[in-house]
Order: C-alpha cells, then sequence, then structure tokens
C-alpha cells in the first residue's frame, strides 16, 4: 500500500534574534494508511516543531528550510497558504495540539466549537453542523448534552475528547496528536488512549502520537521514531525497538520508564541536558551524555546503520553495518522485499 505521509530530509528551523535554532533537521519516515507512528524524546527535541511542519503552521520566525511533505502523493511544502487552507489543513492532515484542551474557547458552546470549521470550510449551514457535531460528541464517547455546556462545565478528560473531535471532525485520513494525555491523570490517560485505539481500528486513521513517555507511545503505535536534539537518531516497529533498542539513547529512555507514573513526571533520570539547538554539538548530538561515547562520535555524525525489517539507528557503536540513507529507505526497501 502506498503511503498516505512521506516526510523527506525536512529541516525546520527558527530565524531568532539569538541565533538559528535547528529544530528540526533531515528528518525523514512514512506512514502507511492506518498504521500509528509514535514521535519520541525528551522535551525540545522538535516533536512539536516537526508537527507544526507537517500542517504549514510552524509559528515565525520558524521555516522549514527545505525537504519533502508528500500527503496522500502530493508535496505541500510549496503549496500555497490559501490551498493549504483550502483542501489540506484538517482536512487531509489535523492535529490535537500540545494543551488544545486548556485552549477551548470559554465564550463558545461545545457544538459551537466543533461546528465552526465545518462552516467555513465544509459550507455546511448551521444545523448540518450541528448535527455533525453530536455525531462527533458521541465518536469520542461524550453525551450529546456536552453539545450545550461551556467548555469550564467540563473535566479535563471530557475536553481532551471534545479537542479530538474537533480534529476528526472533517474526516482526515491523518490526525497527529502532541502529548494527548500528558495533564491527565493516570486513569483518564489510558481512557484517551482507548479512545485513540477505538478510532484508530474503527475509522482506519493514520496517527502521529507525540509523547515523552515510551510507555505510552508502546499502547498505540506501530512504530516510533525516537528524536535527539532534532534528528531522528533510532526508527523502527515497536517491538523490535522495544525488544532491542540499538542507540544509548532508546536504551537509557526505555531504561526510565517508571512504574508507576506521575502524571506531570519529567524525564529527568537522563544525566546532562540536551544540546541548545543553536550550536549542536558536531558529531553525534548525544555524544556529550553518552555512556559509551567514542573519539569518533564527537566529530563525525553517524549514518543510519540497517537492522532490518526497517528498524535504523544512527550511532557509531554499529560500524561494520550496512549503512542506509534514511529511515524512509530501510522502509521503502522493506516494501519492496515484501513486494518479492
Ligand atoms: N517559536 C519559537 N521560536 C524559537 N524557538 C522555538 C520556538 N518554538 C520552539 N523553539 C525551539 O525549537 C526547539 C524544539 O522545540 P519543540 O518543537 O517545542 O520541541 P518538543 O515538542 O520536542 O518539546 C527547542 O529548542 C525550542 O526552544
Ligand atoms: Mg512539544
Amino acid at each position: 500500500m502506498p503511503p498516505i505521509l512521506e516526510v523527506k530530509n525536512l529541516y525546520v528551523y527558527y530565524y531568532t534574534l539569538r541565533g538559528i535554532v535547528r529544530a528540526v533537521e533531515n528528518v525523514s519516515f512514512s506512514l502507511k494508511p492506518g498504521e500509528a507512528l509514535g514521535l519520541a524524546g525528551e522535551s525540545g527535541c522538535g516533536k512539536s516543531t516537526l508537527a507544526w511542519a507537517l500542517l504549514r503552521l510552524v509559528p515565525p520566525p520558524g521555516k522549514i528550510v527545505k525537504g519533502e511533505i508528500v500527503v496522500d502523493g502530493e508535496d505541500i511544502v510549496h503549496l500555497p497558504e490559501d490551498e493549504i487552507r483550502s483542501r489540506i489543513r484538517w482536512q487531509k492532515i489535523s492535529m490535537v495540539f500540545q494543551g488544545a484542551m486548556n485552549a477551548l474557547n470559554p465564550v463558545y458552546k461545545i457544538w459551537e466549537q466543533i461546528a465552526e470549521p465545518l462552516i467555513v470550510h465544509r459550507g455546511m449551514t448551521k444545523q448540518q453542523a450541528y448535527k455533525r457535531a453530536l455525531e462527533m460528541l458521541r465518536m469520542v464517547g461524550l453525551d450529546e448534552t456536552i453539545a450545550e455546556r461551556y467548555p469550564h462545565e467540563l473535566s479535563g478528560g471530557q475536553k481532551q475528547r471534545v479537542v479530538i473531535a474537533m480534529a476528526l471532525a472533517m474526516d482526515p485520513p491523518i490526525v497527529i496528536a502532541d502529548e494527548p494525555t500528558t495533564a491527565l491523570d493516570t486513569i483518564v490517560q489510558a481512557q484517551i488512549l482507548n479512545l485513540l485505539k477505538k478510532l484508530k481500528q474503527e475509522l482506519g486513521i493514520s496517527f502521529i502520537l507525540i509523547s515523552h513517555d515510551l510507555s505510552v507511545i508502546a499502547e498505540l503505535a506501530d512504530k516510533v521514531a525516537i528524536m535527539y536534539a532534532g534528528q531522528i537518531v533510532e526508527y523502527g516497529y515497536i517491538d523490535d525497538v522495544y525488544r532491542s533498542p540499538q542507540h544509548p539513547y532508546t536504551q537509557a529512555l526505555l531504561r526510565a520508564i517508571p512504574r508507576l507514573r506521575g502524571p506531570k513526571e519529567k524525564l529527568t533520570y537522563i544525566p546532562g541536558q540536551p544540546p541548545d539547538l543553536r550550536a549542536p554539538p558536531p558529531g553525534c548530538r548525544f555524544a556529550p551524555r553518552c555512556p559509551r561515547v567514542m573519539d569518533i562520535c564527537r566529530k563525525k555524525q553517524p549514518p543510519y546503520f540497517d537492522f532490518g525489517n526497517a528498524h535504523v539507528a544512527a550511532c557509531w557503536l554499529h560500524t561494520g553495518r550496512r549503512e542506509v540513507e534514511s529511515p524512509l529507505q530501510a522502509e521503502e526497501e522493506l516494501e519492496e522485499q515484501a513486494a518479492g
């Protein structure tokens, strides 16, 4: 099956007065229809920036510098904004923003918030949009009476369901969920994950699930991209990456999965901090924190080494293995093998 989304050698920088923040560098991956990709990594590694880029919503002073974002066969990087608005954003690819549940408009009823884009973009009448809003509320497991309420009358879990309903309202084949469970307590977190699972199964939606928490990603995703300092350092199917992680950063993240998780727990267990993305270290960006660092790591960027089944890791420990250009190339090769 051809991918619904292909990202090729994508670079996104913020041109700030204090320097260029290289937030996303040379990121490549693909997503097939119905598949879920987890995007993991510590805070500040470029997950949200990558997601914004996929919707062509990188905030200034950020810019997509180069690369391709192929949505359903069409590169959207250079499409004019009016076409993005009329055909792509929310319709082909939509997003549950990080913290969106706390950004619902306090003066509008819930149904109005879901209905507005349907009226504006789909040309629905108010009645049609109201009906669709009720349908969406049911789809995300909420009672229809919620429609007439205001955001402040809802619990955190209910608000999160509402913003998921908003992301689904235009039937997009691709939905990005940026830290959708981070602000919720553990039980509600599990309920929201179950909802996303159900939507994936029943609607065949392709998901990109962003989380700093690998145990959340394991619940929903088929494959995972581990990001560090703006780059994908390891990539592959969940079973392969979780059972035999090949990058010391992935290994550290997996070791750090706490058994009892608090809602706001931060990743403090890997000593040191991610680098300043205005001046990332030469060579491997993880080298300054890596327990297995070697000379070459501080000098030369590692290529992606191939572990089979589209599992790749960018780490010099694996010198001698076959190199591939990108996670995308590894996936294409796997696809070709499968085809015969
Ligand atoms: N609007 C902005 N202006 C300048 N730098 C930004 C902006 N937004 C994010 N960044 C920087 O880009 C990098 C990646 O941030 P972000 O994409 O938010 O990471 P994550 O979602 O993984 O926490 C960080 O260094 C962050 O400081
Ligand atoms: Mg983020």
